[in-house]
């Protein structure tokens, strides 16, 4: 009897075997279609799961991994938001339209930041020199690649990237894509060359199916791996802070007591968002302290602002402050990529959002407090011959450096929550 059946249920489940294996291929196809004809989607970026990686515990299964895919969700276009304060900056979003955000671009993303087998030795992921818990710098002088070899500039952070072009201290990486590539090649950071990582990721069964699924046919080449780092860097994107917050309502301070509360009586929609603002700028207060460094920071006098300007706190340019030109050889930054004396020892303006957290400071991480910043610009820079003329000696007191270290401090917004392990196995 069972011999006599044993074949057909061989063949039969052969081919349910089969039919599921192709159905698998179809619904992730099938989920993909979907999200076309769904079209793309606004979402707000510095909060939210988008980062929280592929739900579940320890490496990433197959399986896992298949079952996410085939949510149409994952594989819409993301038209970004950014939070409030940043928000501002939204019109200079850079590079989605060369390289449209998904979901699943982004995950595919995340993993690669976080995973060493993109190093020629596996010891040195992106994290190694922009981690989480470093506000995505890292806390040493120089970035530190494989088998310990130091570079000679600091690790800036690699957050809030979106709303910036070109990358590095000298703006060398003419996009984000570009600069993503850089340190896996570079023999101090990663080791590694581009064919001996595309090789590796293409062994990975996980990565083999994300990055089909992701960027079709013919998938596996260093610019897709860019593509993907780019993404998720784009995506990680930090939250409002005590001064986006106090910023919110200060326009009602423009009001007269009596129009503020007329409009309060009169207008539901204006009630409830400026009690909702209110309550916010509440519970995030600036110190007085920060308040007497912001209007310092601004002033003419002081005027950080000519140069940490916008919504991110840089102004995208280069100038030289005279940081580290007392070395033998000083480090030329700009000049080197434009061969144009006035970029001679300038370097690109950085964010200060959330500076606290990236400490030490300047492209040679020469500075270890943000009080010897203040210091620095306090006496004027350093004198050279391409000494910017924006920075000039400030005089301030010991009460207006602190409040001015206040300010900075109020300039930290929160963190997304980010997976960094469930990586495929
Ligand atoms: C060994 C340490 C190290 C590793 C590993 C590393 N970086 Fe960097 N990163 C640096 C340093 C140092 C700089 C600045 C170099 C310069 O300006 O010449 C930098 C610059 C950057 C910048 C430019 C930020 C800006 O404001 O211009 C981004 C973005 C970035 N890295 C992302 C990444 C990504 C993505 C990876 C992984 C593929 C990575 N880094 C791997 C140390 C590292
Ligand atoms: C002329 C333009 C300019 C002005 C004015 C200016 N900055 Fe800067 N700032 C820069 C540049 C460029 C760098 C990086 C310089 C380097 O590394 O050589 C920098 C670096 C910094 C850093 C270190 C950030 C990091 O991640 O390493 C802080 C903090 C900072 N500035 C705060 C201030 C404050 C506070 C003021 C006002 C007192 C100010 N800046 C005025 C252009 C400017």
């Amino acid at each position: 009897m069972l011999k006599q059946y044993s074949l057909p249920i061989c063949l039969g489940l052969l081919t349910l075997l089969s039919i599921t294996s192709v159905n698998a291929q179809e619904t992730i196809k099938d989920a993909k279609q979907k999200a076309k004809d769904l079209g793309p989607k606004d979402v707000l970026l510095g909060d939210g799961d988008l980062l929280q990686g592929i739900s579940g515990k320890g490496e990433l299964k197959l399986y896992q991994i298949r079952k996410w895919l085939k949510d149409p969700e994952v594989h819409r276009v993301i038209n970004p938001q950014l939070p409030l304060g940043l928000a501002a900056a939204q019109a200079s979003i850079q590079g989605i339209d060369e390289n449209p955000m998904t979901q699943a671009k982004i995950e595919l993303g995340r993993q690669l930041y976080f995973d060493t087998r993109l190093s020629a030795d596996e010891t040195v992921s992106c994290a190694s020199c922009h981690h989480p818990d470093e506000g995505y710098g890292r806390q040493t002088q120089f970035g530190v690649g494989i088998d310990g070899q130091e570079g000679g500039r600091n690790s800036p952070i690699s957050y809030n990237r979106i709303v910036s072009n070109l990358q590095f201290w000298d703006g060398r990486a003419d996009s984000l894509e570009a600069q993503a590539i850089g340190p896996i090649a570079n023999p101090i950071e990663m080791g590694n060359t581009h064919d001996a990582c595309i090789e590796t990721l293409k062994l990975i069964p996980g990565y083999k199916l994300q990055f089909n699924a992701v960027f079709g046919q013919n998938p596996f080449n260093i610019e897709n791996v860019g593509k993907a780092l780019a993404t998720f860097e784009r995506a990680l994107v930090t939250g409002p802070t005590p001064y986006d917050y106090n910023e919110a309502i200060a326009k009602y301070s423009k009001l007269d007591e009596e129009t503020l509360n007329e409009l309060i009586e009169d207008d539901e929609d204006f009630k409830a968002a400026y009690e909702a603002e209110a309550k916010a700028a509440k519970k995030n207060p600036m110190s007085e302290g920060a308040l007497r460094g912001q209007k310092l920071f601004f002033s003419e006098r002081v005027n950080c602002a000519a140069c940490h300007a916008g919504a991110n706190f840089a102004d995208e340019k280069y100038h030289n402050l005279g940081v580290g030109v007392e070395a033998e050889k000083p480090d030329v930054g700009r000049y080197e990529v434009t061969k144009d004396a006035k970029d001679w020892g300038a370097f690109k303006t950085p964010t200060i959002r959330n500076v606290i957290h990236s400490a030490p400071y300047m492209h040679d991480g020469s500075q270890k407090t943000l009080m010897e910043v203040v210091e620095h610009y306090n006496k004027g820079g350093i004198p050279n011959k391409n000494l910017s003329d924006k920075v000039k000696k400030i005089n301030l007191t010991d009460q207006e450096k602190k409040d001015l270290v206040a300010f900075m401090e109020a300039l930290t917004g929160s963190f997304p929550k980010v997976e960094r392990a469930r990586l495929p196995e």
